[in-house]
């Protein structure tokens, strides 16, 4: 069962799970779509138990989440709901009918004075979106043993109807030609959603428990990878302009540096990236495939 099918990496867990695996897909979605994505709002509590307790999956994938790290900090009830208290429903679902449950969580849960988090780093969210999905974390690993975390980063790809990521951003920018600025003083690991995926997919076929990072290896400022996306797609990279977070307007504040270290994941499930101009590429590809690039 896939909570978040709709979503940038739910679209790509039914994907690969589909093509990979051996397992009955479920997708479900706030709302019901195509003849087989299945309605299921996780803050409900009663129609998660209805339905885990109906169609007893062996795991369920949670890609649902509040993502919109502005918009959290002022509908803070509504992204507490669905990055906290659902994921407890979910939690306590999987425990009563015995299913695995893996969440997808997010690097937002440190604060980003140092970077190189591993799974022992201590979490101390800066954001409001940050506490949600660390509260999240903790409800489920109160109610469940047999649980997953992936803490994943700068997630992007491309997908159907699915909201703007950072990658999607920059390209709108550049396309227009004209000069933007991107900070240079934000770190991260971009992650291609695709190859998250694959690693969640892992994570199933091994039967893994407790936390993992996962993330593309290389660790850059978000100027950095705008440049590269500028390089990978063909664009012009002397419209993108350096500036700094102090200088532009987000409501949220962001960790500074909350790079990953990723040895666990790599060592006991073999998750491994490649370079991420050759992840840009990918997506490069699939969008040429789809008809939305020449
Ligand atoms: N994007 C990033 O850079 C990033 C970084 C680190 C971690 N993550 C984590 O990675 C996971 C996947 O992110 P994503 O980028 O794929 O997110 P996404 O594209 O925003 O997808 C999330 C999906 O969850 C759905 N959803 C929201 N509320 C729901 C509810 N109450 N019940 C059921 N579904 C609901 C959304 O539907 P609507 O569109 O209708 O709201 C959307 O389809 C999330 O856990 C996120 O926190 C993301």
């Amino acid at each position: 069962m896939i909570a978040g099918a709709r979503g940038l990496l739910g679209q790509k867990l039914v994907e690969i799970f589909r093509r990979e695996s051996e397992l009955e897909i479920i997708p479900c979605e706030l709302t019901a779509g195509n003849g087989e994505i299945i309605a299921l709002d996780i803050t409900d509590r009663q129609k998660v138990l209805d339905m885990v307790g109906t169609l007893k999956p062996s795991v369920i994938i949670n890609a649902a989440a509040f993502t919109d790290v502005d918009r959290a900090e002022v509908e803070r009830e509504t992204a507490y709901k669905v990055n906290a208290t659902a994921v407890g429903y979910l939690a306590e679902a999987a425990n009563i009918f015995g299913a695995k449950l893996v969440h997808i969580s997010t690097d937002y849960v440190f604060n980003g004075q140092k970077g190189n988090y591993d799974e022992s780093s201590l979490p101390d969210p800066i954001s409001y979106y940050g506490k949600t999905k660390l509260a999240g974390e903790n409800l489920a690993k109160a109610q469940l043993d047999d649980l997953t975390i992936v803490r994943t980063q700068v997630l992007y790809g491309f997908g159907v109807n699915i909201k703007r990521n950072f990658v999607l951003w920059v390209m709108d920018m550049l396309s227009k030609g004209e000069k933007f600025s991107v900070v240079k003083d934000q770190i991260g690991n971009p992650t291609l959603a695709d190859e998250l995926a694959f690693a969640v997919l892992k994570t199933v076929r091994r039967n893994a428990r407790g936390v993992y990072h996962v993330s593309g290896f290389e660790a850059m400022s978000r100027l950095e990878f705008a440049v590269k996306i500028a390089q990978v797609f063909g664009y012009d990279p002397s419209v993108i302009l350096p500036t700094t977070s102090d200088k532009i307007n987000q409501k949220a504040k962001r960790p500074m540096n909350s790079s990953f270290i990723c040895l666990k994941a790599q060592t006991e499930l073999g998750v491994s990236a490649p370079p991420v101009t050759d992840s840009l590429s990918l997506m490069k590809q699939q969008m040429k495939h789809a008809g939305v690039l020449s």
